[in-house]
């Protein structure tokens, strides 16, 4: 037995293409289990507490009970659609999840592994209120991102402890946060340090998850604050205070199995009670959450007494179109709205997913890619296969509605089936669903360029017996396609297997191999061609979704509100450029000749630089921390060759560049004199 499990979405928004990445190949992965014989739980479910619910909730108006309520109906939805079928999705605010979170804390309590400690929290003295993790933001006192309160989200990616962010604002009202005292509860991490490191050498899983966690465990491990001033989440035992969301989040997981087994008459404890353990457990999740899942989860497994994972698979990180994932920029695609909402087969974006390119790389989602890949691969090899083998089949020899054909299979077919099942189990060992997809396309090649040399139209006037041995070994083919592509292509393989009189659902790599005569049913086409005209279309859709992220971007930024580019933990993490990429910038240094305030907007100034060779327009947001006067003659940074735009009416051609600290700009200025123009590398 195996117990798979996927990272837990949050509760506070709709499904996109970043969280398929994790799931579609989880779920690819827990059929292929089955298929070859291995009985495996599936288990998930919806993240309810901590600041990423509350700070939701509060923006959209409703309780976090609500906001919980509409999205895990949501993903529910989303998943059951897309053929994503767990044997249990739950919720983190059910009462079972409450008490399976206690009895662990308990444990923790009882074994010593907890200790209390009055720390300095960021405090918000305008609402009054200590500012739990994303209710505060600041720099990260590693790389000087910026950064949420637990997290450096759009920096070196590192967990924070409450405390460590410097120059906290509150992220409600925007006011500079005061440190204040509060007892809170730790979690004695450190002392797990030597056993992490025995744990992490034999963990299995994906070489970019387990690289990362042996870094972090050798060089920095803290103890770990595990309450919060919040109300909304599970109580921290005696006290006013809740346990921290990644506390409780991956305990999910337990009381997921708990009820998945209790439906199927199991028992959860051979999976998750230490001295009882007989299945192996996998986590699935994104590279983001790395640290969480192969450090804190065992360490607090560990000083509980339940069961230690076996592997972590992470899956790299989704782009869009060449950029990097940003809800607040455009560059998302919505599940619902965008995919669900154009009818295309849900099992084509299944195959993109996982054959686009290994499980642990960037994957650059491409409306033209992928309307490429299934129209040229799949349908053009798979589809094309499928339906012509079954409709040569049934129409050459039909009696009534079907065709009976006595299978008579050549010997060298039944070896490359043989190969392509071989290579599939091993690629699925190793997580590579690439490779596992490749295999079965492999195989319909081979069917494709048997069907086509061995010319079955003409046997079948001059030689029926020879006909009859091409035709059953090209349906024998078809149906391990059948079996071996349902993984990746439940919807369409469902509805296909039908033709040659299976259910598929409880399909063995046995049926693949095993020789039947057949008795096909007429054939419908197994997908249809996307037209060119719908992929332009959902182009279209997405351009114009960037276009208006941009304008209200410059909106929002004209009228000095907010600055919607924090606040997406995807972006920029991993984004490297190469050195001719950053050759293409013209950065120089520019002296300020002139300066003024913009009328009508807080933040902008106009200024004009002397750049070397000209005197460029420039408007920058540097009103409300400088008077034109202070930046007069100064030497600036500025990127020369940025696209011109327009604020607030007023041409900007060029950039001054500024450190960012905590929202503010801070002026740059050379270490000494030097001649406007000077070349900046
Ligand atoms: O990062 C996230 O989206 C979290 N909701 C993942 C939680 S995974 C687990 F630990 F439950
Ligand atoms: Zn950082």
């Amino acid at each position: 037995m195996k117990l798979i499990t996927c990272g837990l979405p949050y509760a506070n928004g709709k499904a996109h293409i970043g969280h398929l990445r994790t799931y579609v190949p989880a779920d690819v992965y827990v059929r292929y289990l089955r298929l070859f014989g291995e009985d495996a739980i599936f288990v998930c479910g919806s993240d309810c507490h901590g600041t990423p619910i509350v700070v939701n909730a509060e923006k959209e108006g409703l309780k976090p009970k609500e906001l919980v309520d509409i999205y895990h109906e949501h993903f529910q939805r989303v998943f059951s659609e897309i053929d994503i079928e767990f044997d249990y999705f739950g919720r983190t605010d059910a009462e079972y999840h409450h008490e399976r979170t206690q009895d662990i804390v308990k444990k923790l309590l009882e074994n010593g592994y907890i200790y209390p400690k009055e720390i300095e929290l960021a405090y918000c003295p305008s609402c009054e209120r200590f500012l739990p993790d994303r209710y505060v933001e600041g720099v990260c006192p590693y790389c000087s991102a910026i950064a949420r309160g637990d997290e450096c989200d759009q920096g070196c990616g590192r967990h924070l402890e409450p405390g460590e962010i410097l120059d906290p604002r509150c992220k409600i009202c925007g006011a500079k946060a005061v440190y204040k005292k509060q007892k809170h509860y730790f979690f004695r991490l450190t002392e797990f340090r030597d056993f992490l490191l025995e744990y992490l050498d034999n963990l299995k899983g994906t070489e970019n998850a387990l690289n990362y966690a042996r870094q972090w465990v050798s060089k920095e491990l803290k103890d770990w604050c595990i309450t919060r001033n919040l109300e909304w989440g599970v109580r921290f035992p005696g006290e006013d205070l809740v346990v921290y969301v990644w506390v409780d989040a991956p305990i999910g997981y337990i009381s997921f199995t708990e009820r998945a087994c209790e439906k199927r008459g199991l028992d959860w404890e051979r999976i998750w009670r230490a001295e009882k353990k007989e299945s192996e457990i996998v986590h699935f999740i994104g590279l983001d959450i790395v640290y969480h899942h192969c450090i804190f989860w065992p360490a607090m497994l560990k000083g509980s007494n339940y069961s230690l994972p076996d592997g972590v698979v992470a899956s790299g990180m989704v782009k869009v179109e060449g950029k990097t994932f940003s809800k607040t920029r455009g560059y998302v695609v919505w599940l619902e709205d965008d995919y669900l909402a154009s009818g295309l087969n849900t099992d084509f974006l299944r195959y993109y997913l996982v054959n686009y390119t290994s499980h642990q790389k960037d994957l650059n989602f491409s409306w033209e890619v992928f309307g490429e890949k299934v129209n040229n691969e799949l349908i053009a090899n798979l589809g094309n296969f499928l339906y012509r083998v079954t409709y040569f089949a049934w129409k050459n020899f039909k009696d009534g509605g079907e065709a009976k054909i006595r299978a008579n299979i050549d010997e060298d077919a039944l070896r490359v089936i043989e190969e392509t099942v071989k290579k599939i189990r091993d690629a699925i060992e190793n997580w590579e669903f690439k490779i596992a997809s490749d295999a079965f396309m492999e195989l319909s090649s081979f069917g494709n360029n048997y069907f086509q040399s061995h010319k079955p139209w003409e046997l079948i006037k001059s030689d029926i017996e020879a006909a009859i041995q091409v035709v059953s070994t090209c349906l024998h083919i078809a149906k391990a396609l059948v079996i071996l592509s349902f993984p990746v292509l439940p919807k369409t393989m469902r509805r296909f297997s039908r033709i040659f009189g299976f259910e598929i659902e409880n399909s063995k790599v046995e049926d693949v191999l095993s020789i039947n005569d057949f008795v096909i049913k007429k054939p419908e086409i197994p997908f249809q061609k996307i037209e060119e005209e719908k992929i332009a279309e959902l182009e279209e859709m997405m351009l114009e979704r960037i276009r208006r992220a941009s304008k209200m971007e410059e909106g929002i930024l004209n009228e000095g509100e907010e600055d919607i580019k924090t606040g997406d933990k995807m972006s920029e993490k991993e984004d490297l450029i190469s050195f001719e990429e950053f050759k293409r910038f013209d950065l120089r240094i520019g002296k300020v000749l002139r300066a003024e305030k913009i009328e009508k907007s807080k933040k902008l100034m106009r200024l004009e630089i002397d750049i070397g060779d000209e005197v460029r327009q420039v408007v920058a947001g540097i009103a409300e921390d400088y008077t034109p006067e202070d930046v007069v003659g100064r030497l600036l940074p500025v990127l020369v060759n940025m696209k011109p735009a327009k604020l607030m009416g007023v041409e900007s051609k060029g950039m001054i560049l500024a450190a960012d600290v905590g929202g503010k700009p801070v002026l740059l200025s050379p270490d000494r004199d030097v001649e406007p123009g000077s070349k900046i590398r």
